[in-house]
Parts: C-alpha cells; structure tokens; sequence
C-alpha cells in the first residue's frame, strides 16, 4: 500500500512539475522590473500596430542579462504592454488595454524563432492572438540577431 501510494504521489509530482508546451500568460509582470516606456504616435513607422503608449517589463533572468549586455537564460520573460495613448490638456493618458505580447527563452522549444517563444494575449484577457509567430513576431525580431533577438537594451 505505502508503495503504491509513493508511486501515485512521484507520478502527480512529474506531472505537476512537468512544463506545459508553448507561452504562457506572464502572471504578474507589472511587479517585475521596468525596463523603457515609450508612446507612439500616428506617422511614427511602428504606429500599426503599435501605436500608443508602452512598458517593457522583464523577469528578474531578463533583467539581469540585458543589465550584463549577455543572452538571455533559460525561462527569462519580456514583456511589451501596449495602451491606447488618450490626448488631453494635461498631456497623453493610458486609455484601453491593447495587448500584452510576451517573449519566453526555451531553446528546446522555439529552435526556429531564435530560442525565444512569442505569444500575445489581447487587453486584460489569456485570449491568444498570434497564428504565426514566425511570421508575425521573429521576422521583425531577427534584425536584433547581434542582440540575442531582443530590442530593448540597457538604459544609462
Ligand atoms: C515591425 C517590427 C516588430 C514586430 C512585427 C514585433 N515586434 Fe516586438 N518589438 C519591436 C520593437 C521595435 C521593440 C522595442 C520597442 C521599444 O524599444 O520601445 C519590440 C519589443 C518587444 C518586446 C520587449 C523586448 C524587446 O525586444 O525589446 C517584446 C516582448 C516583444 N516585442 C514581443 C513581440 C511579439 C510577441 C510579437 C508578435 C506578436 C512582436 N514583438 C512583433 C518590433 C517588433
């Protein structure tokens, strides 16, 4: 009985911590470190689609490597959240939630986008919206190649 009981609880164990495939929602990431904030404004070239105001945000693994200049490790996240940027008198204000798109380093994983994995979820939702990361997140990552895929770098 003991043994079968230690069978049942390593086999829940493996599956608990087994990883599951794919990007996951970044729960949390507006307590992680910021990294660069910018707006977008209409007749800017990244105004479609990214038109308003952004942050990126990076896990503790991220911030550190983009903070050593080196490639990021294993399991670091980035994360661009993008809002609609609302003009008024006292200056341009976050409006609605736009996305939050997300960059997950699993080498084993995503060998074909560079190692990193790309997702994004729209507003406040876990609702996906890419079909094709290749196509619609690594094409325009790759010229950041020197750089381990990533844009941002570290600010003075
Ligand atoms: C047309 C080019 C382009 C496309 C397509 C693109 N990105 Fe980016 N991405 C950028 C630029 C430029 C930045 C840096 C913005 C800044 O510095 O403020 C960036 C930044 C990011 C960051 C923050 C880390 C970094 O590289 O600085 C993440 C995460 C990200 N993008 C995810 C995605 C995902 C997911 C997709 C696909 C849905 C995507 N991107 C598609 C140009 C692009």
């Amino acid at each position: 009985m003991r043994i079968l009981l230690c069978l049942l609880a390593l086999a829940g164990f493996l599956n608990c911590t087994k990883k599951e495939p794919g990007v996951p929602y970044p729960e949390g990431y507006k307590k992680w470190s910021l990294l660069k904030s910018a707006l977008i404004t209409k007749g800017e070239p990244l105004f479609e689609p990214f038109g308003g105001i952004h942050h990126i945000y990076g896990n503790s693994d991220a911030v550190a490597a983009i903070e050593a200049g080196k490639p990021a490790p294993e399991g670091a996240v980035l994360v661009f959240d993008l809002y609609e940027a609302v003009s008024s008198d006292s200056g341009d204000a976050e409006g609605a939630h736009k996305f939050v798109a997300v960059m997950i380093k699993d080498t084993e994983q995503f060998k074909s986008t560079g190692g990193w994995g790309y997702d994004a979820f729209k507003g406040d939702t876990r609702e996906r919206f890419v079909k094709n990361a290749a196509t619609e997140c690594f094409a325009c990552h790759q010229s950041q190649e020197r750089n381990d895929f990533v844009f941002t770098t570290a600010q003075k």
